[in-house]
């Protein structure tokens, strides 16, 4: 899961899956990453923190890292929330396969319209809830296809 600061999108996709993993026993292996450097290490933002809380998720020990090469080699899938991540991420891919694994999130929600996760990070508590909302759908889908993914 892969977003511009990790600290508002990435972190409560990574939380979602995560709790589904463990609830529906898959094996599967979830990770979030980010492009900026600006929160280096810091927990999640106070408010992806209590919107997952609310849900009695909890993404408190998350701590930001930056996307590396590396990832494309341990991850099957590459899932980014908007455009800006889209090229941030295809611009380091090194070939074909790497490029391949990198798609929008929402496309397993609306497939092939690549639709972005729009940023709560300059906004108000209910921008948070409804990227909760967007996500939750979307990490389903991941669940339900995951004999086939
Ligand atoms: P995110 O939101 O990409 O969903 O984690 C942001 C958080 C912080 C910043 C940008 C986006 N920032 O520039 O600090």
């Amino acid at each position: 899961m892969v977003c511009l600061g990790n600290i508002c999108r990435s972190p409560m996709a990574e939380g979602l899956l995560f709790e589904k993993i463990k609830k529906l026993n898959l094996n599967m292996e979830v990770d979030s990453c980010g492009f900026e450097s600006f929160h280096l290490n810091d927990h999640p933002d106070y408010r992806a923190i209590k919107t997952m809380k609310d849900h009695n998720i909890d993404i408190s020990r998350h701590r930001m890292r930056l996307f590396r090469v590396e990832d494309f080699d341990y991850f099957d899938h590459i899932y980014i929330m908007d455009h800006n991540n889209y090229n941030d991420v295809r611009s380091m891919a090194r070939n074909e396969n790497d490029m391949e694994k990198v798609d929008f999130i929402l496309n397993l929600t609306h497939p092939g319209t690549n639709k972005y996760v729009p940023d709560p990070y300059y906004g108000g508590a209910s921008g948070f809830e409804h990227v909760y909302s967007l996500l939750d759908e979307a990490t389903d889908i991941i669940c339900s296809n995951s004999k086939s993914i």
